[in-house]
């Protein structure tokens, strides 16, 4: 899989033992070159230490390349600006997946494969009943995804190419239905059935708000931009959740297992869960005059609070995606009539962050997820609903990068070591004497 060939070798020497160790530097096709330490401990005895992994390449990739200084995102190559306003979500899936655009063709049998994976084993709807109607839907999601485990065995073998990508095409055919099923629940009405005659996005959308007793139509333009939201939020090289995917998938655990690990580590506030609790932010600041206020507390180092949706591990320059949503903000608002004072509270506190040293000095930018929330709140989902979204989106780069891992000669299973600052050995001390 790793196209790196050694490209120089750096050395490490130790000025006290006057050893020297030559370490090969890869280059891949873009972006910084990486040292090689696969056999540092075995020729140094030194790990490396790296919590949060802020300088460590965990795998060689061919998805989506970032360049956070610069705010660049492509994905197989192709910008995220051009593929939001190109492309919809289904060219995007099979970009991710395949790595390279569909023809008209390659599209059309694309989508009619994923139409028909969208209906879900009729017995996955008792696992609803389980929960409280005002459980978070993110633990429906959790719950239920890993339980696609016990439904589908005949896509569960990993070694199989055929079966991962039926499984890859059920995940992200049933993600949407599971979805929708979540909020049906959650508010007391009966689960839709997908329709074969709907678009990917406009399927979830009647599923989610259509109900038995009248036609639901979704307007294009919210179709649309549900559509492009999903684009913005379908794959975003190693963050937390794609690694937890891609660590899940290297012990060999089946694909439902490893999605639903992934689900749960973008719950995360500091992840995926960025968005609802940026709505929950912009409602606690609730008007203008307290902007000063909480900037403040975002500031203090004794105060928990953080600015929500700001703020990025790779971005240090405003997210292309945060650009691309900012626009759909506006024109999603006016074409659903909706003026929500936090979208202007929003701006405002975009404004005065992005004046503010403190921002600037750590090259703290708006987010994917600062103006995500404006958005779905206008198009009428609960908040609770924003990060089942943001995963729902994300399975294709989830089923695209577990896929990848696995057929990766380099990949081994994950397992990281430590740097042990507990108590060395020390002698027992029976219970009567403690
Ligand atoms: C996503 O990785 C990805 O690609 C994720 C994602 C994807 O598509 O998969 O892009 C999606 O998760 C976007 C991020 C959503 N999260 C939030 O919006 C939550 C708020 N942001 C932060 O919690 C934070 O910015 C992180 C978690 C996103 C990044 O944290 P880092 O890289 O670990 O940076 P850090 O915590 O070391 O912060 C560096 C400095 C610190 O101050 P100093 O110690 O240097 O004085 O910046 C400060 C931090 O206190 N800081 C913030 C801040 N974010 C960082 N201060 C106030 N508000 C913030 N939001």
């Amino acid at each position: 899989m790793s196209k790196s060939e050694p490209k120089k070798t750096l050395k490490l020497s130790d000025p006290d033992t006057g050893d020297s160790w030559d370490l090969s530097v890869l280059q891949g096709s873009t972006g910084p070159d990486v040292i090689d330490i696969r056999k540092l401990y075995a020729q140094t005895g030194y790990f490396t230490y790296d919590p949060g992994f802020t300088s460590t390449a965990s795998c060689d990739s061919e998805v989506t390349y970032i360049d956070g200084d610069e705010g660049i995102l492509l994905h197989r190559g192709y910008s995220i600006e051009d593929l939001a306003e190109h492309c919809d979500f289904m060219e995007v899936c099979y970009l991710l997946l395949r790595g390279e655009l569909p023809n008209a063709q390659e599209k059309e049998t694309f989508k009619t494969t994923i139409t028909y994976h969208t209906m879900v084993h009729e017995q996955m709807s008792n696992f609803y009943r389980g929960f409280r109607r005002d459980a978070h839907p993110m633990a429906v999601m959790v719950g239920v995804v890993g339980a696609l485990s016990a439904f589908y065995h005949d896509s569960t073998d990993i070694n199989d190419p055929e079966q991962r990508m039926i499984a890859s095409h059920r995940l992200i055919a049933k993600m949407p239905t599971i979805a929708a099923m979540a909020y049906k629940y959650s508010v007391g009405q009966p689960f839709m059935y997908p329709r074969n005659d709907l678009g990917y996005a406009e399927n979830f959308m009647h599923m989610t708000f259509g109900v038995p007793c009248e036609e639901y139509k979704c307007s294009p333009a919210v179709a649309r931009a549900m559509d492009r939201i999903f684009i913005l939020h379908a794959d975003h090289e190693q963050n937390a959740s794609t690694s937890t995917v891609r660590i899940a998938g290297s012990s060999g655990a089946n694909p439902f297992a490893c999605i639903a690990a992934g689900i749960s580590s973008l719950w995360g506030p500091a992840h995926g869960g960025a968005n609802e609790a940026v709505l929950n932010m912009l409602n606690q600041i609730g008007d203008k005059k307290n902007i000063p206020e909480f900037l403040e507390r975002a500031k203090d180092k004794d105060d928990p609070f953080r600015l929500m949706g700001f703020g990025h591990r790779v971005y240090k320059n405003y997210d292309p995606r945060a650009k691309v949503l900012k626009k759909s903000c506006d024109e999603v608002l006016k074409e659903l009539n909706v003026s929500d004072p936090l979208l202007e509270l929003a701006q405002e506190l975009e404004q005065i962050a992005l004046s503010d040293d403190y921002f600037v000095e750590r090259k703290l930018f708006p987010n994917v997820d600062f103006y995500s929330g404006i958005i779905l709140k206008a198009i009428g989902f609960p908040t609770s609903m924003f990060t089942v979204l943001f995963a729902l989106a994300r399975t294709v780069g989830w089923v695209a990068q577990w896929n990848e891992m696995i057929t990766d000669p380099n990949q081994k299973i994950g397992r990281p070591r430590q740097l042990y600052t507990g108590n060395t050995k020390r002698d027992f001390v029976p219970i009567n004497q403690r």
